[in-house]
């Protein structure tokens, strides 16, 4: 199965979500938005765990990645309640995203734990390990305007 299938086969229900809409307004790095950010980096983890043949929870890893920057604000505008944004996106997205939809405990550590090790508190999970790597190599991309991993989008 291709990635992008996989990603909209088990994460639909979060794809079409009134909280991605908000993502969708919101840029991440560079010109892309918090919303494709999010489909990519779900993209490019369940690609490393086939590429590795690693034994995770698909569905978790899948769900997990598109929630984990799931904090619904603009982190460019200045504002106080935000001002420590890199260390406590984590925690924020984990709190709309309990609220928004049902979480196992690997996708709740998957999105309290994917800023390690500039967060302290070690991934739990093979899942929140892929996250964690697959969410830098995306940021780096983004950030430098390099064309890879980037998944199609059919919405
Ligand atoms: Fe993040
Ligand atoms: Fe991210």
């Amino acid at each position: 199965m291709k990635a992008e299938e996989a990603v909209n086969l088990y994460g639909m229900d979060i794809i079409s979500s009134s909280g991605m809409d908000i993502e969708k307004e919101c840029m991440q790095h560079g010109r892309t938005s918090v919303f494709v950010h999010s489909f990519n980096v779900a993209c490019l983890c369940f690609s490393i765990a086939e590429k590795l043949n690693l034994k995770v929870d698909k569905k978790s890893l899948i769900r997990g990645a598109l929630l984990h920057d799931y904090f619904l604000y603009d982190w460019h505008v200045n504002d106080k309640s935000h001002k420590w944004h890199g260390f406590t996106h984590p925690k924020t997205a984990l709190i709309n995203a309990t609220k928004d939809f049902e979480l196992n405990s690997i996708e709740k550590d998957m999105i309290l734990k994917h800023m390690f090790p500039l967060n302290l508190s070690v991934p739990r999970y093979k899942e929140s390990v892929v996250l964690c790597i697959s969410d830098k190599i995306l940021a780096i991309c983004e950030t430098l305007g390099i064309k890879r991993f980037r998944y199609d989008l059919k919405r």
